[in-house]
């Protein structure tokens, strides 16, 4: 497939989503990789197709004391620059070695060249760089509890169709109906700055009896009436901060192209409040919520018929429009 959007950083994961010494496998682009997490915290990443027979590297182990990874088919191992490591006694004769490809000092996998920020993981895919890594993410989380991860999933949709839901301010009182009963969404204090955008939502959302608390208590921890700040890092990043009378719940909603037809998806939770203790308390509620709304978009996105040029305009779809133009106008943020 043709790349969407070369040269755009990609937030491919959070530290906590690889675990400790175990293959972590993404598709980014069309190419699947493998990344993994030595115990020191050092991140790796290869093309996930081994260059012997092109077995999944994904499916086999970490070599913890020397961190390679164990090819499933014949056992070789890589390293993270992709190198052929070779225990001593497997080495070829040294008359054979030569001539032997297993025993070149140069990679034989292909590296992914990613960046750690904190703990996220970067990558741009190999392709040179058209926008920085943005900043973001690491000032919004400052001084926060992340919560954990939510709606890790595939989106069966293409990429624009997924990222310009994220811009939709009008779909809320739809998709998003049941269970927070969202009736009323006013935006304002819209700014966009190249690939850069924020904008105020107030949330007006109905009652929820006392059952529909028990039964999920982030509900009752939910206002009818709060405040949301978004922002928009294009293309990877929707922040969205609540303003909760419990504290700040801020969540990275990210996204990345994995095939033509197919986009990843995950949601990074965080919270700032003066009761932590509630945090272990509401975490399984508050991820299941945050899953949710994820479930929510999957389901309208894989029932979208063929876009064609609408014959109705809501309020407040420039926001809208300004996303599908950046995608457009990639990588200049001004056409
Ligand atoms: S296919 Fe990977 S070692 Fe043979
Ligand atoms: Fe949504």
């Amino acid at each position: 497939m043709a790349p969407i959007l070369p040269g755009a950083p990609w937030l491919i994961a959070h530290r906590t989503m690889l675990g400790v010494n175990q293959p972590y496998k993404i598709t980014l682009n069309g190419i699947d990789y493998v990344l993994w997490q030595s115990a020191d915290g050092k991140v790796s990443a290869l093309e996930n197709s081994c260059p012997h027979m092109q077995a999944p590297l994904s499916s086999g182990w970490i070599c913890r004391d020397r961190n390679t990874i164990a090819c499933p088919f014949h056992a070789l191992e890589f390293d993270s620059t992709g190198r052929l490591f070779k225990l001593e006694s497997l080495k070829p004769e040294p008359t054979k070695r030569q001539s032997s490809p297993q025993s070149s000092a140069k990679p034989v996998a292909n590296p992914l060249e990613i960046i750690v920020k904190g703990d996220f993981i970067w990558t741009y895919g190999n392709h040179t760089p058209k926008l920085e890594i943005p900043t973001l993410h690491e000032a919004v989380t400052a001084e926060s509890t992340l919560v954990g991860v939510a709606g890790d999933r595939t989106l069966k949709a293409p990429f624009l169709n997924a990222i310009a839901i994220n811009y939709d301010f009008n779909h809320a009182t739809g998709t998003h109906r049941h269970p927070l009963k969202i009736q009323q969404v006013n935006t304002s204090h819209y700014k966009e700055n190249g690939h850069h955008s924020s904008v105020t939502q107030e949330i007006i959302r109905g009652h929820n009896s006392w059952l529909e608390k028990l039964k999920d208590p982030t509900l009752a921890l939910t206002p009818r009436r709060y405040i949301n700040q978004f922002e928009y890092t294009f293309p990877s990043t929707n922040c969205i901060t609540a303003d909760l009378p419990v504290g700040q719940i801020i969540s990275l909603f990210i996204l990345y192209p994995e095939r033509e037809t197919q986009t990843r998806s995950f949601v990074l939770v965080f919270a700032k409040t003066p009761y932590p203790w509630l945090i272990p308390l509401m975490r399984s509620q508050t991820l299941k919520a945050f899953s949710l709304v994820v479930e929510q978009d999957a389901d309208i996105l894989q029932q979208l018929y063929k876009r064609e040029t609408p014959k109705i305009r809501l309020p407040k779809e420039e926001i809208m429009f300004r996303a599908k133009k950046l995608y457009h106008s990639w990588p200049d943020p001004l056409l």
